[in-house]
């Protein structure tokens, strides 16, 4: 049973028992009995017992931002909206082995060299190794301090007495809390430690990067529990047989969500690519059937990316759909248009998806590049040659314009394409240069590339 509790209306002291006068401002007869803060039981609610009145302001103040820190790498910069917030909480998130540590030593090393104080902590390896790594990448002069520990109690004692600008936590997975009753990498540690670092950042005004290992099979005790805690969730992608690699803002209280940045790995770091869709075109050679160019939003930039396709005849009963790189449902759904919209079956062949690079994309832009990939792969014909393609498709088989068409338009005039295929409507801008072709519907379309089908 919650004890009663007791407030004067006058001056607020509170009591636990009645009294005629109240002793904080002898008024008489003022002191009343609370109602409960909360109702329910008293061992899960809130109880009668009252807290103290915080402090309210409003939303107008003159009070300026503080400035953000940046880089100097343009792709992890921009990614952050426009660089490191101060007291914000950030986590990277990525498979193990994709580049997490290497990207992180390359930005704390470069955030240093800017003149923020910084510290980098590894669980996972011996100083010894970071420093060789910082060696190899040529970092080894930049101001940055370095510790190897997991006890998440020592780690807060030195930020407390460093005081630095930015500490890199590599990897949360590893943090040990030791008021928490359970092995490190444990649902509860990871959210115990992201818990206490990121109320620390916001105590302190310290800006702290988790790197969070993503594991395939569940993601328990991924980065997924830590997610909703920090201000900023970024995701470093790629294939592990290929070069690109792309960080991608999932989540960001301080820019845009969706925004990449799109770095290359080789035997010297990672290095910055300025100029993505050169790259992920680089590796396309003449015109064939199955290849299209989807002209992509990704973020605040356009991005043109090849998606392959390949249609054959299955010889199991269950014909397979194989995707990379996009959604399997989405594609079964492009599937369905085309055979109940268009008359064009998929029974009994098999198809396969790809988005070429190692980029995933996931805007119902790609709905219409899909679509002719698909076809061109069927019908074996290769759309007309430096064409870009875009739009989404609705079950109804109408086509819908894709948000920011003039972007993606001039992306595809400044690399030298001649012609575009995107649905009818939506700002276009100046087209010099550039033949549209823009039906209205994926029936006008089948009829115009692929005869009636
Ligand atoms: P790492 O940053 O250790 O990955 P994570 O922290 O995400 O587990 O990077 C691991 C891979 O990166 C490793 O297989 C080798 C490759 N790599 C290079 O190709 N070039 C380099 O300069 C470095 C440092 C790593
Ligand atoms: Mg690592």
């Amino acid at each position: 049973m919650a004890k009663p509790s007791f407030s004067c209306s006058a001056c607020g002291a509170s009591f636990t028992k009645w009294s005629g006068r109240c002793e904080g401002c002898g008024e008489w007869n003022t002191i009343s009995q609370d109602a409960g803060l909360s109702v329910g039981p008293a061992k899960t609610s809130l109880g009668a017992r009252r807290g103290r009145a915080v402090t309210l302001t409003d939303l107008a103040s003159d009070e300026t931002p503080p400035p953000r820190a940046c880089s100097g790498i343009d792709e992890l910069d921009r990614v952050l909206g426009g660089g490191l917030v101060p007291a914000s909480a950030i986590l990277v998130g990525g498979d193990p082995g994709i580049g997490k540590s290497t990207l992180l030593l390359q930005a704390v090393a470069a955030f240093a060299r800017k003149g923020l104080k910084t510290l980098y902590v590894s669980g996972e390896e011996a100083s010894a190794q970071v420093r060789m790594r910082a060696r190899r990448l040529g970092l080894a002069d930049a101001p940055v301090q370095l510790a190897a520990e997991t006890n998440l109690r020592d780690i807060l004692t030195t930020l407390e007495a460093e005081k630095p600008g930015l500490v890199i936590i590599d990897s949360i997975q590893t943090m040990w809390a030791d008021n928490v009753d359970s092995a490190p990498g444990s649902v509860s540690q990871v959210r115990a430690s992201a818990h206490e670092l990121t109320t620390f950042a916001k105590r302190t005004g310290i800006s702290v990067i988790m790197v969070g290992h993503v594991t395939k099979e569940g993601q328990i005790a991924g980065p997924r529990v830590v997610e909703h805690m920090v201000d900023t969730v970024l995701y470093f992608e790629g294939e592990r047989g290929h070069q690109f690699r792309i960080l991608r803002s999932v989540k960001n209280r301080f820019g845009a969500a969706d925004e990449i940045g799109v770095f290359e790995m080789t035997g010297a770091g990672l290095s910055e690519v300025t100029n993505p869709s050169a790259l992920f075109l680089s590796e396309r050679g003449a015109p064939s059937p199955g290849s299209v160019v989807f002209a992509g939003i990704e973020g605040t930039r356009p991005v043109l990316v090849e998606l392959q396709a390949l249609v054959a005849p299955s010889p199991h009963s269950q014909p397979r759909r194989t995707v990379v790189g996009w959604d399997g449902g989405r594609l079964a759904m492009i599937l369905a248009v085309l055979e109940a919209r268009c008359g064009i079956p998929f029974a009994g062949l098999d198809v396969y998806l790809n988005v070429a690079g190692g980029l995933k994309i996931s805007e119902p832009a790609a709905d219409l590049a899909v679509a002719a990939a698909l076809l061109s792969a069927r019908e074996d014909r290769a759309l007309p040659a430096d064409t870009v393609i875009f739009g989404e498709i609705s079950l109804s088989g109408a086509l819908r314009p894709a948000s920011q068409t003039e972007n993606r338009l001039k992306e595809a005039q400044k690399l030298g394409f001649t012609s575009a295929i995107a649905p009818a409507g939506g700002k276009t801008g100046t087209l010099e240069g550039l033949a549209m072709t823009r039906p209205t519907d994926l029936v006008g379309f089948v009829g115009e590339f692929f005869g009636a089908g």
